[in-house]
Formats: structure tokens, sequence, C-alpha cells
């Protein structure tokens, strides 16, 4: 599919227009960044990686009833996606204190949370993305409250079936970031960016060893062996990349003994 002109950059991926209407094409990037831009990195085959990934979550979410952006992979850096006006607003859902919800509150890190919480912040890097509430969100007219309220319980839906999803692979989904669009003439709220280790936190339900974008932030190793776990366990790394793969170990038999 020819690529048309690109019609925005960000940290970690281009938008650019497609010969289709109403559909443009969503390029991963290899490109790092954290702490609102101060810590940045090239690293060879994250594109890769979060392309598939999230194309693997989207479609997942999408066969229960989940609309959102995708409409096909194009390629391994490339999605053909709907063309959407994304709401100024970053949606977190934590199942698990971490990250800026203990800096901010002094919340004891890994506390479990009775309720998932969301947390909105708003879109603006001059700014740092700055935490948010419904009021700011309503007295502003980012959204409307039906929106809002369509999109609360979005995040909710998307974190139980997210949470199943990763559980049912060794994974803890301790929390994770969404952003949704207005899409078509009808301005139909849907998932829109991407679903990754860029966007989550992930933790390996036994060991608690950060399988995400915590890898880069504090420099825990090597990300891509942790985003390639990510997609061994989910069973979508088959096709050949130019990303080198990791040897697992076989798991070994387990004997049964008869009472
Ligand atoms: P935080 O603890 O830094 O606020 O991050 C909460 C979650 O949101 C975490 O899974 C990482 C994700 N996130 C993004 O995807 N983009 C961002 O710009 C930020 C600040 C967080
Ligand atoms: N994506 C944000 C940044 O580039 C923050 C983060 O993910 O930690 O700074």
């Amino acid at each position: 599919m020819k690529k048309g002109k690109k019609l925005y950059e960000g940290k970690a991926k281009i938008i650019y227009a497609s010969p289709e209407k109403n559909l443009v094409i969503q390029h991963f990037k290899d490109d790092a960044t954290a702490f609102n831009n101060q810590k940045k990195a090239t690293i060879d085959g994250k594109g890769i990686l979060n392309n598939r990934i999230s194309e693997y979550i989207l479609s997942n979410l999408n066969e229960v009833g989940i609309k959102n952006h995708l409409i096909k992979r194009i390629n391994m850096r490339e999605q053909l996606v709907k063309s959407v006006e994304i709401i100024p607003i970053e949606f977190v859902v934590r199942n698990i204190a971490t990250g800026s919800l203990t800096k901010r509150l002094g919340i004891e890190e890994g506390t479990i949370l009775d309720y998932p919480l969301i947390e909105y912040c708003l879109k603006n890097d001059d700014l740092g993305d700055p935490l948010v509430s419904r009021e700011h969100i309503l007295s502003f007219n980012w959204m409307n409250i039906m929106e809002l309220e369509l999109i609360n319980d979005q995040c909710k839906r998307i974190n139980d079936f997210l949470q199943g999803m990763f559980r049912g692979v060794g994974i803890k989904l301790v929390d994770f970031k969404l952003e949704f669009g207005r899409s078509g003439q009808d301005n139909e709220i849907i998932l829109a960016d991407e679903i990754s280790p860029d966007t989550c936190r992930l933790w390996d339900s036994r060991t608690e060893k950060k399988l995400d974008k915590d890898i880069f932030r504090k420099d825990l190793g090597n990300l891509i062996e942790g985003y390639q776990e990510v997609a061994k366990r989910l069973d979508i790394l088959h096709e050949q990349s130019n990303i080198r793969p990791i040897k697992f170990p076989k798991p070994k038999a387990v004997k049964i003994k008869k009472k």
C-alpha cells in the first residue's frame, strides 16, 4: 500500500495519509522516550514488536465488541487504521499501585487496588500531561458527559478482558493507558492509538519481573527481550523478523503422581 504524506509525528509513531478514504497508516517507530521526552533512545525492533502486539490485542478486543480503529496490519511496522479525531485525554487504568500513583499520593508500591482506578491526564507534552478531573474535562469541553461515561465503561471492559488475557499467559496487568477518538460523520467514539508494552505495565505473575517500558525507564535490562517474552507468551511471534530471536528453554515434562 502506497503511503501518502506525513500527517502527524508523535514520539513513538507516525501517521501517514493512505489511498483509502477515511483511513490512515499508523507507523511504529523504534524510538523510546520516557519522563516526558527527557530520556530518549532508539531500540532496534521495538516498533515491529509493538505493531504485532497491538494488532493482536486490538483485533481480539474487536471480537468481543470493543470498537477500535484497527482495520489491518499491512507490514512489519504499519497498520491501516480509521482516521479519528483524538480526544486530548489519556485514560490510565490501574490495578496495582506503582509509577506516578505511588509518587503523587504516597501509596505503597505494589498495593493491590480494591477496584480498578481510572485517571485522566491531559495530552499536552509542554505541560507534562497533567492529571485532570472529570470536572476539568466537562468544564473545558474536552468531552461531553455521554462520551465520558461511555469511555469509562469501555476502560473497565477493556481492563477485564486484558487482565484475563494476560493472566492466562502468566502476566499481571498492573496498569495501562488508552486513547480514544471520534470517527466518521456521527463522531462515534472508538478506541485508538496502541496497546503494547509501551503503554502497559506488565509483570511476570510469579517473579514480578518487568516485561514493559519500565525496563527502559528504569534501566532494568534488555527491553526487546521483555517485549519478545510478551509476544511469545501471547503466541504471536511466528513470522520471520529481523529481531534476533531469543532461546527459551523447553518446558520440563511434569510427572503427575497417581494417588
Ligand atoms: P504512570 O504511572 O507513569 O502515570 O503511567 C501509568 C501507565 O500509563 C503506565 O502503564 C504507562 C502508561 N503511560 C503511557 O502509556 N504514556 C505516558 O505518557 C504515561 C505518562 C504513561
Ligand atoms: N511516553 C512518555 C514520554 O515520552 C512518558 C512515559 O511513557 O513514561 O515521555
